[in-house]
């Protein structure tokens, strides 16, 4: 993969910069900056290298131009953070530029060749720093680094990759992988990456339950996703060991804050109760392993933790890698989000910015927007 460093000069040059800029936007104000804060190494060493930026991002999935998929608030915020007004649109003059929305074109997602070769036409040279887009092979991430002759990954993209990488290729062990969400069928492919190269992998989160149906246990009311149940069979049967389940649980009538709550000593989920969160001796086991780790890559919450009686079990695992000694890795939108609520987003050695992004980059997927950068 080509760098910064394999550029050339770039003085006065003007440089198409992909970045990944979709952030939480709330009544207009921008609720999590990280990956803005996160483009800045890249923009500052181009910046000093002489060079004038033209950015792209896309914010949302917007059907048609709605407003509120702008990038107005965040070429705002860009220019704050960078100390230099931050223009809007592909016709503004300044040396920092931003396009609109770049999914405000319907070629954007179509990778249509048009749209790819006026973007072109518009720079000197291509970086890719939107690591969290790497996954889309879209005009701006794919189409125009096909056409520029000068291309090269961002410093952010970079280190993404080489981080990732590292932990399938050559990881300190033990390797323990933390897993967890709602949907099984969405860590699928994770999941067999890491049977193969993993030391453990930790369960949690409403994913577990189609395990336990295949196993014959009852689920009461939890979410259990039925199209999980079979791959999740299929798991099981490869697994052996290295696969950890939840051994109790944490129960509540309802999803609600104010629902009434419980622990219990097992598995088996009486009706009318849903499972929402692992229970203590499950948080203690899973601490334990991530503490005596070389590696830990978390991706996914251990349960509700966006209810205050159903934090315990990802507070318990955020708190353990942040404390971990070994390197540890956290991927994904909700295990950032939990670090981010608990405060611990500046203890973990490497906190993704890509959710979908990375993980198919840990499943062996090759990424277009990586791969058009080789
Ligand atoms: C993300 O937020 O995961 C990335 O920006 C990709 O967004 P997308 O799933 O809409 O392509």
């Amino acid at each position: 993969m080509r760098t910064l460093d394999d550029l050339g000069d770039i003085d006065g040059k003007r440089v198409f910069v992909r970045v990944d800029f979709n952030v939480p936007i709330r009544d207009g104000e921008i609720t999590d900056d990280t990956r803005i804060r996160a483009a800045l190494p890249t923009l500052e060493e181009l910046r000093a290298k002489g060079a004038r930026l033209l950015l792209a991002a896309h914010l949302g999935r917007p059907k048609d131009r709605e407003p509120e998929f702008s990038l107005a608030p965040v070429a705002a915020r860009l220019g704050e953070l960078l100390g230099v007004e931050v223009k809007l649109g592909e016709d503004a003059e300044g040396d920092v530029v931003m396009l609109e929305n770049v999914r405000y074109e319907p070629g954007e997602t179509k990778n249509d060749p048009e749209l790819a070769r006026r973007w072109a036409s518009l720079a000197d040279a291509y970086v890719d720093d939107a690591f969290g887009a790497a996954h889309r092979a879209h005009a701006s991430t794919v189409g125009v680094a096909e056409l520029m002759e000068r291309r090269a990954a961002g410093r952010l993209l970079q280190r993404e990759v080489e981080t990732l990488e590292g932990i399938l290729a050559d990881p300190a062990r033990p390797l323990v992988a933390v897993v967890g969400g709602a949907k099984v069928t969405d860590k699928i492919g994770v999941l067999e990456a890491f049977l193969e190269r993993a030391d453990a992998i930790l369960v949690g989160g409403a994913m577990c339950f189609p395990f336990f149906a295949a196993q014959g246990h009852s689920v009461g009311s939890s979410l259990c996703e039925e199209e999980g149940i079979a791959p999740a069979k299929r798991i099981l049967a490869e697994a052996g060991d290295k696969l950890v389940l939840p051994r109790d649980l944490a129960i509540g009538d309802r999803f609600a804050d104010d629902a009434q709550r419980d622990d219990i000593p097992g598995i088996d989920v009486p009706d009318g109760w849903m499972g929402l969160d692992i229970g203590p001796r499950t948080a203690q086991d899973y601490e334990d392993r991530i503490a005596q780790a070389g590696t830990v890559f978390w991706n996914g919450p251990m349960g509700a933790f966006e209810l205050q009686g159903f934090v315990r079990g990802t507070r318990t695992v955020a708190e353990a890698v942040a404390q971990a000694s070994g390197t540890t890795v956290v991927g994904g939108g909700d295990s950032a989000a939990a670090l981010a609520q608990f405060g611990l987003a500046d203890d973990v050695t490497h906190l993704s910015t890509g959710g979908g992004a990375a993980l198919e980059l840990l499943e062996g997927k090759p990424l277009p927007g990586v791969e058009a950068l080789r």
